[in-house]
C-alpha cells in the first residue's frame, strides 16, 4: 500500500508521509527483529554495532564525522537506526532488512558531503557507518595498496609514509576526507596535476549490491567499474574497498605562497594567473585562496588572494620557473620552504606544527572556515576578464561574505590528458581552472543562514555569464542541491536527473543511468542526487 502510494506523483506526497510517520516507528522494530535473525550465531556481534536512539551513544556517533552543521540542527531528521559494520554479513543483513521493510540506506565513510546526504533523509532511513570500515594494506614492492573506505585521507598518508616516504597516495588536501564518497566523486589533490584523480589511480575494488552480492572488479564487469569510479557516491552500492596504484613523491617538495591584496593589485595578478598556471609544469599544484581581512593600516575589510604553489621538488627548481613564467608575482626568498610530502600536507590543511600523528585523528573538525557553510562551483574554459574579476573580488567585501572563501585551482598537466570519458568525471582537456565557493556564518545564525546562501547564490548568478556552458559544468565532490535534486522520495526521472547529472558528469550521464538499469533496476540505493536506472 505505501509504495503504492508513494510511487504516485506529487499529489500523493502529503498522504505518503503520513503513512510513513505512522509506519516508521514499527518498522525499525521490524528491521531490528529481522537483522537479529538474519544471522542467528552472529545475533550478539550484530547487536554491539547498531545503535537506536535508545542507546547513550548515539548522538556521539551520529555526529562524530560531520562537517557542515548545516545539515545537522534539531530539525534536522535523524537515522532511526545507524550500524557500524564489522564485517561484511552485517553490511549484507543491513541492506536485506531495510529492503525488506522498506527503509532507504545512507552510506557514510567519512561524512563530509557538503549536503550532508551520508547522514540525512527526508524519508525513515538507516546510516550504515563505515568507521570500522579503515584498513589500510599497504604492498611497498608492487606500489599498491587496499584501502577500505572507511578510512580517512589522513590515516591513508600515514600509514604508506611509516612503509616507505617516497610513495604515497593522490588523495584530498584535507586530512579528514573520507576515502569512500572521496575516490566515488573523483577525488583531487595536491598530485592531481601529475598523476590524475584518485578514481583513475584505482585499479581494483570490493562491493556489495542491493542484493547483498559481494563483487571484485572481474566479478561486477568494466560497466560498473567505471561508474564507481566518479560517479557519485551512494547510487550503485556499497564499495567495501578499493585497491589503488600508490605514486612517488621525491624527498624535498617546496610550498611557496604569496599574499596579495586589492591594493597590491590582487585583482591583475589573478588576471595573469589564469594564464600561467594551467600551463605549469605537471609537478606544480597551484591555487589561488580568497578571502578577506581587515587590512591592517586603516582597518578596512579588503580582499587578500593568497597565490599558493606546491611543487614536487627543489626551491632550486621552482623559483626560476616561477620567476621566468610569473615575474609580476614577485616571488622572493621569504615566501617558500622546503619540506618533506608530509609535512607539505600538514602545511596545506592548516596543522603546521603538528606531529604527523594528528594524520590519524579522524574526530579532527577540518573546518573550512566556520561550523557550517554553504559550498558550490564552477569549471572555467576561458579566462575571466578583468573587470570580471574585480567584480567578483568586490562582492567579498559584503557583510554576508565576511567568513567567505574562494579557491581557485589550476587544472592541465595530467588532467588533460585522460579522455573525458575514461571515468565518470569529465571535467579533463580544455578545463583552465575550477573555482570553489564557500560561505560560513557563525553558529547563532545557523537557525537562519539564509542571507548567507542567498549571497553565495548571487555571486554565481553573477559568474554565469563567464563560466562553463551548455552544461554550466559541476565537481560532484562540491554536492550542490540548488543545481537539481529528486523530490523527497529519490526517485527522479530520467529528465529531471539530467539536469544535474549532466553538469557533474556531461555526456557520461547516459552511460551511468544504463549502468544503474543493471545493477540497481529496483533504485534501492537512492537520494537527492542519485543515478536513476534507464531501461532501453
Ligand atoms: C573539509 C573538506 C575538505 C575537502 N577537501 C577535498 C579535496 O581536497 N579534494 C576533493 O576532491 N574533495 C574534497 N572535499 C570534498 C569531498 O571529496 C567530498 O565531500 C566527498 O564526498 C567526501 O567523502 P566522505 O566519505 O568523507 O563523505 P560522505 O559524506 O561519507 O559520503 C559522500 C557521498 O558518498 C556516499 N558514500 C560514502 N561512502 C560510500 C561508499 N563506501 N560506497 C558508496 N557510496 C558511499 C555517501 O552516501 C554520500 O552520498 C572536501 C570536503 C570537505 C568538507
Ligand atoms: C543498544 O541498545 C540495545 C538495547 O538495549 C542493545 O541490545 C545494543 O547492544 C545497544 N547497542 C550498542 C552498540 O551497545
Ligand atoms: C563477523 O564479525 C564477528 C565479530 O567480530 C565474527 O564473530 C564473525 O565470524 C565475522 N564474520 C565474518 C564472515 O567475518
Ligand atoms: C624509495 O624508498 C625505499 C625505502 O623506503 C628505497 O628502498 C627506494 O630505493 C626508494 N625509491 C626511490 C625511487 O627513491
Ligand atoms: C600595481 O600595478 C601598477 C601598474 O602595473 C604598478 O605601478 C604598481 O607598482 C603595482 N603595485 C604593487 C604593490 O605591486
Ligand atoms: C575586523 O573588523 C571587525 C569590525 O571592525 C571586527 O569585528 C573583527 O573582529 C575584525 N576581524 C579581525 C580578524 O580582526
Ligand atoms: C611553528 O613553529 C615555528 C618554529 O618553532 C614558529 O616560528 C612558527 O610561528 C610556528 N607556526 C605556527 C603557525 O604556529
Amino acid at each position: 500500500m505505501k509504495s503504492l502510494y508513494c510511487s504516485l506523483p506529487f499529489l500523493f506526497v502529503v498522504v505518503c508521509s503520513l503513512s510513513w510517520v505512522n509506519a516508521s516507528a514499527n518498522s525499525h522494530e521490524n528491521f531490528l527483529d529481522c537483522l537479529s535473525s538474519y544471522h542467528p550465531q552472529e545475533s550478539s556481534s550484530i547487536s554491539k554495532v547498531v545503535y537506536t536512539e535508545t542507546n547513550s551513544s548515539y548522538s556521539e556517533i551520529l555526529e562524530s564525522s560531520i562537517q557542515n552543521y548545516r545539515s545537522f540542527t534539531t530539525n534536522t531528521p535523524k537515522p532511526l537506526v545507524i550500524v557500524t559494520p564489522l564485517n561484511i554479513s552485517h553490511v549484507q543483513a543491513t541492506i536485506h532488512c531495510s529492503k525488506k521493510h522498506g527503509l532507504q540506506i545512507r552510506i557514510r565513510s567519512g561524512g563530509h558531503d557538503f549536503e550532508g546526504l551520508s547522514y540525512v533523509s527526508q524519508v525513515p532511513f538507516i546510516v550504515i557507518d563505515l568507521v570500522h570500515f579503515r584498513s589500510i594494506d599497504v604492498d611497498v614492492e608492487n606500489e599498491e595498496a587496499w584501502i577500505q573506505s572507511g578510512a580517512i585521507t589522513g590515516e591513508v598518508y600515514y600509514r604508506i609514509n611509516e612503509r616507505s616516504t617516497n610513495l604515497t597516495f593522490p588523495g584530498a588536501v584535507g586530512h579528514t576526507v573520507g576515502i569512500g564518497g572521496f575516490i566515488s566523486g573523483g577525488g583531487y589533490g595536491l598530485l592531481f596535476r601529475k598523476y590524475g584523480l584518485a578514481a583513475d589511480n584505482v585499479i581494483d575494488a570490493m562491493f556489495v549490491d542491493a542484493n547483498g552480492r559481494v563483487l571484485d572488479r572481474k566479478l561486477m564487469g568494466e560497466d560498473l567499474f567505471w561508474a564507481i569510479r566518479g560517479g557519485g557516491g551512494g547510487s550503485f552500492g556499497i564499495v567495501l574497498s578499493w585497491k589503488v596504484k600508490l605514486v612517488h613523491v621525491p624527498s624535498t617538495v617546496t610550498v611557496a605562497a604569496v599574499r596579495r591584496t586589492l591594493e597590491q593589485n590582487a585583482t591583475q595578478l589573478l588576471h595573469r594567473w589564469q594564464y600561467v598556471a594551467p600551463n605549469l609544469p605537471n609537478d606544480v599544484y597551484s591555487v589561488v585562496s580568497i578571502s578577506t581581512t581587515n587590512s591592517t593600516e586603516n582597518g578596512e575589510r579588503t580582499v587578500v588572494a593568497t597565490f599558493v604553489s606546491v611543487f614536487q621538488g627543489g626551491a632550486n627548481e621552482l623559483i626560476p620557473l616561477m620567476q621566468e613564467r610569473f615575474p609580476e608575482l614577485g616571488l622572493v626568498r621569504e615566501d617558500y620552504i622546503e619540506m618533506t610530502w608530509i609535512e607539505s600536507i600538514l602545511l596545506l590543511t592548516g596543522l603546521t606544527n603538528q606531529t604527523k600523528e594528528v594524520l590519524l585523528d579522524r574526530s579532527y573538525k577540518n573546518f573550512f572556515l566556520s561550523p557550517s557553510f554553504k559550498g558550490k562551483s564552477d569549471y572555467m574554459r576561458k579566462p575571466m576578464p578583468e573587470i570580471v574579476i574585480q567584480g567578483l573580488l568586490s562582492q567579498l567585501l559584503e557583510d554576508e561574505a565576511r567568513i567567505s572563501t574562494l579557491n581557485i585551482i589550476a587544472y592541465g598537466g595530467k588532467m588533460d590528458e585522460i579522455p573525458e570519458t575514461e571515468t565518470p568525471f569529465p571535467h579533463r582537456k580544455g578545463t583552465l581552472y575550477k573555482i570553489s565557493y564557500y560561505v560560513g556564518w557563525q553558529e547563532e545564525d545557523n537557525s537562519n543562514p539564509q542571507r548567507y546562501i542567498s549571497w553565495i547564490r548571487k555571486v554565481y548568478k553573477y559568474m554565469g555569464p563567464f563560466v562553463s556552458k551548455y552544461p554550466r559544468e559541476a565537481y560532484l565532490n562540491y554536492r550542490d542541491l540548488d543545481i537539481g535534486r529528486n523530490n523527497n522520495e529519490g526517485k527522479a526521472s530520467y529528465k529531471q536527473a539530467s539536469v544535474w547529472g549532466r553538469k557533474y558528469f556531461k555526456e557520461n550521464f547516459d552511460r551511468l543511468t544504463y549502468v544503474k538499469a543493471k545493477i540497481d533496476p529496483e533504485n534501492f540505493f537512492r537520494h537527492e542526487q542519485s543515478i536513476p536506472p534507464r531501461f532501453h
